[in-house]
C-alpha cells in the first residue's frame, strides 16, 4: 500500500490483512509504540473534522510518530493567499513522510498524489470518497458479523453527497452475495456511477423510499447525515429519515445500526441505549484501523 485514494484500489485480500493487523494492534498496542519513531505525518484538513483528524493524530502518536498539522487549511494555510493545493503538497512533502488530506474537491487526493513524493491518505474528498472511513466501517461489520459474505446492508439518508456511503458500497462489492438497500429521498439517490459499479460487481442494489421496504432481518443499517454543507447554491431542503425506538422495533435483535458520525437528529438519542447501536464503538475502532494503515504504509508488512 502506498497512497490511499479510493476504495477502487483494494482487493479482498487487502481487507483480510488489514483486519488481522488491526486485531493484532488492538491486542498489543504498546508493542507498536515505536513503529513510527522518527517519522513525521502531516494532517492537512481543508474541511472540518473531529473523528478523522483526531483519530489519525492519536494513531500517529500511539505508533510513536510526530505530527505537523493545519486543522483549518482553507483559512489558516497559505491557501487563503491563493496558493494552489498542488503547490502546498509540493512544499509539505519535503517536511514529512506521509500526508493525510481532507479537501472539498472530489479530485483533491488523486491530484495531490500526482505531485507528492510521499504517500497521500485521502481523509475525505468532497462528495466523492472517504476510504479510511469505509475501511473502519468494514472492520466494524467484520467484528460484529464475523464475515462480510452474504450480508444485506441498508444505506440510509444522503446517498448522493455521502462520501462514506460511496466508499462503503465499493468495499462491500469485494464480497460475495451482497444485497444493498438504498433508502433515500429521490433527490439524494445513489449516483448512477455507483449503481452501475455495484451491478457490474454482481451486487444486488435495491433503491427504497421507506423503512418498510427494508427486511426485518437486514444485517446492517448504515444511517447517514444529510450533507447540507454540499447544498450551497441550491434551494434543496431534505427531510431526514429519522431512526428512533419505533423504527428500531421493525428490525431483528441481530441487526446492527451504524453511522459514520457526526449525527444531527437522524438517530434519536434514545437509540444510543439499544445494544444494536454500534456507532460509538465504530468510531473507536477507527483509531486502530488508522494505526494499521499507517503501519502498513510507513513500516511495511
Ligand atoms: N466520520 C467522519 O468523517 O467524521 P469527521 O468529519 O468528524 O472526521
Amino acid at each position: 500500500m502506498y497512497h490511499i485514494l479510493s476504495c477502487d484500489q483494494f482487493l479482498r485480500q487487502d481487507l483480510t490483512e488489514l483486519f488481522a493487523l488491526t486485531d493484532e494492534i488492538r491486542a498489543n498496542t504498546s508493542r507498536f509504540g515505536k513503529a513510527l519513531q522518527g517519522k513525521i505525518v502531516a494532517t492537512i484538513f481543508y474541511e472540518p473534522s473531529t473523528r478523522t483528524r483526531l483519530s489519525f493524530e492519536a494513531a500517529i502518536l500511539r505508533l510513536g510518530g510526530s505530527i505537523i498539522s493545519t486543522e483549518n487549511a482553507k483559512e489558516m494555510s497559505s491557501a487563503i493567499k491563493g496558493e494552489s493545493l498542488l503547490d502546498t503538497i509540493r512544499v509539505i512533502d519535503g517536511y514529512c513522510d506521509a500526508i493525510v488530506l481532507r479537501h472539498y474537491d472530489n479530485r483533491a487526493a488523486a491530484n495531490a498524489a500526482e505531485v507528492s513524493s510521499v504517500p497521500i491518505i485521502n481523509a475525505g474528498s468532497g462528495s466523492g470518497e472517504h476510504p479510511t472511513q469505509s475501511l473502519l466501517d468494514a472492520y466494524t461489520i467484520y467484528k460484529y458479523k464475523k464475515n462480510l459474505d452474504g450480508l444485506s446492508v441498508a444505506v440510509v439518508g444522503d446517498l448522493l453527497f455521502g462520501r462514506t456511503v460511496h466508499s462503503l458500497v465499493k468495499l462491500l462489492a469485494l464480497f460475495r452475495d451482497i444485497t444493498i438497500y438504498g433508502l433515500s429521498r429521490e433527490v439524494l439517490e445513489l449516483p448512477y456511477e455507483y449503481v452501475t459499479y455495484l451491478r457490474q460487481k454482481g451486487v444486488s442494489y435495491i433503491p427504497c423510499r421507506s423503512f418498510a421496504e427494508i427486511p426485518y432481518d437486514v444485517d446492517v443499517i448504515y444511517q447517514t447525515r444529510t450533507q447540507t454543507e454540499r447544498f450551497e447554491n441550491t434551494d434543496l431542503q431534505v427531510e431526514e429519515f429519522v431512526i428512533d425506538e419505533a423504527v428500531m422495533k421493525n428490525f431483528s435483535p441481530q441487526t446492527i445500526l451504524m453511522h459514520p458520525l457526526p449525527r444531527r437528529n437522524e438517530i434519536s438519542p434514545e437509540v444510543d441505549q439499544d445494544k444494536r447501536a454500534v456507532y460509538f464503538q465504530q468510531s473507536h475502532y477507527g483509531m486502530y484501523v488508522r494505526m494499521s494503515l499507517l503501519y502498513n504504509i510507513l513500516v511495511g508488512k
